[in-house]
């Protein structure tokens, strides 16, 4: 029987190399696992050094954007699922230049949709046991009150560029289902925490800094809510829908870990016996959301889903692993990190 075989897009980047790393650790050799990553400057290979020499792992370098690119990837591969994690995806950046968030995001998920579709498609309809995963947020939600979740009937409300971007891909993705019955799903999750993540974002960010002395920038009054899930346990859910979510529903997913940004900053700054005097209050982020929460009892009862990692382990867990790979934080926020795909490939695509 031939292997399964999981198209990742945005694989070296935060979630897509945790749920690559996930997914080989769990299946071993059983199925095959393509990474599709334009290694943007949030695109690191060595977020993979670990599992990068296995035979059923594939790193291409390319464009989700790039249609010919893409196209001959579905050609000479046998994809049974593709699980779209490439975005562009930091707030702050889409505030600045919203354009290529729309490319990337967009565009670059049509194309996606479009090439998926081509070679899954039968006279009467779609090859059996195929699947798109797209894998959004819960920021397209747009922001909640101090009461209440975002379900999966909650209308669509994005604020950022960002959001508006992962919006519209979902938009398009559910649309080839109700048009074409083409196989997909969406899933939705909060806040993500964990390994390789790029210290851009809050808590690499803080970790970072604080071990440097240097001051912590936080927005506004810094009680902006968010729903903190330890990354591994989105990779879970990501790869149950995959397998058994029911073609053309979107699922939630999230921990019911609700934190202020400031108290994720004390708490990091208390582990690490750091002074508080490092908190800098910034002035805030234009059109910034005050509250996410999900409720993820759709994918909890339909799919048998829960978080495994309590947040007070997690946290732990991933405080102790940016210590003790500071080498990699260094160079990830040094610019270091790119050297590795020179050395690993040579600058020629794999
Ligand atoms: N980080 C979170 O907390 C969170 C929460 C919910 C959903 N999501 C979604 O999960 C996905 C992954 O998020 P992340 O935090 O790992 O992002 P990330 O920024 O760490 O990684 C994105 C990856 O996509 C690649 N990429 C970007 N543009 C590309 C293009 N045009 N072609 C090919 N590859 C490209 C980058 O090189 C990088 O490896 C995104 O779609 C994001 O919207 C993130």
């Amino acid at each position: 029987m031939n292997k399964p075989t999981f198209l990742t897009t945005g694989g070296a980047g935060f979630i897509g190399s945790n749920f690559i790393r996930f997914m080989l650790s769990n299946y071993k050799d059983s199925i095959k696992v393509i990474n599709l990553d334009s290694l943007t400057y949030a695109g690191n290979l060595e977020n993979l050094s670990e599992i990068d020499h296995l035979p059923n792992y594939r790193f291409i370098k390319a464009d989700i954007c790039d249609e010919q690119a893409v196209d001959y990837i579905f050609l000479n591969n046998d994809i049974d699922f593709c699980v779209h994690f490439a975005a562009e995806s930091h707030v702050d950046r889409s505030i600045k230049d919203p354009s290529v968030f729309v490319k990337t995001n967009v565009l670059g998920t049509v194309n996606l949709l479009n090439a998926a579709k081509k070679h899954w498609q039968t006279g009467t309809g779609f090859k059996s046991g195929k699947k798109f995963v797209q894998v959004s947020t819960d920021e397209v939600y747009g922001s909640l009150g101090a009461e209440g979740y975002f379900t999966e009937k909650t209308p669509l409300a994005p604020h950022s560029p960002y959001s508006a971007s992962k919006a519209s891909a979902d938009m398009l993705v559910q649309s080839y289902f109700d048009t074409y019955g083409f196989p997909m799903n969406i899933t939705r999750c909060s806040n993500n925490y964990g390994p390789f993540q790029f210290p851009e974002k809050l808590i690499p960010l803080v970790i970072n800094n604080a071990r440097a002395g240097k001051p912590l920038p936080v927005y506004g009054d810094g009680k902006n809510v968010r729903d903190w899930l330890y990354v591994e346990d989105h990779a879970r859910a990501i790869d149950l829908v995959a397998r058994k979510g029911t073609p053309g529903e979107v699922y939630n997913v999230g921990g019911h870990n609700e934190l202020q940004n400031i108290e994720i900053v004390k708490i990091i700054l208390d582990s690490l016996g750091s002074s508080h005097d490092l908190i800098t209050y910034v002035e805030d982020r234009l059109g910034h959301d005050r509250r996410y929460a999900i409720d993820a009892s759709k994918i909890k009862s339909e799919l048998g889903w829960e978080p495994e990692t309590s947040f007070g382990v997690g946290i732990k867990r991933t405080i102790e692993w940016y210590l003790k790979n500071n080498g990699w934080l260094k160079n990830a926020a040094s610019g270091d990190y790119l050297k590795y795909y020179e050395r690993m490939y040579g600058g020629t695509n794999p």
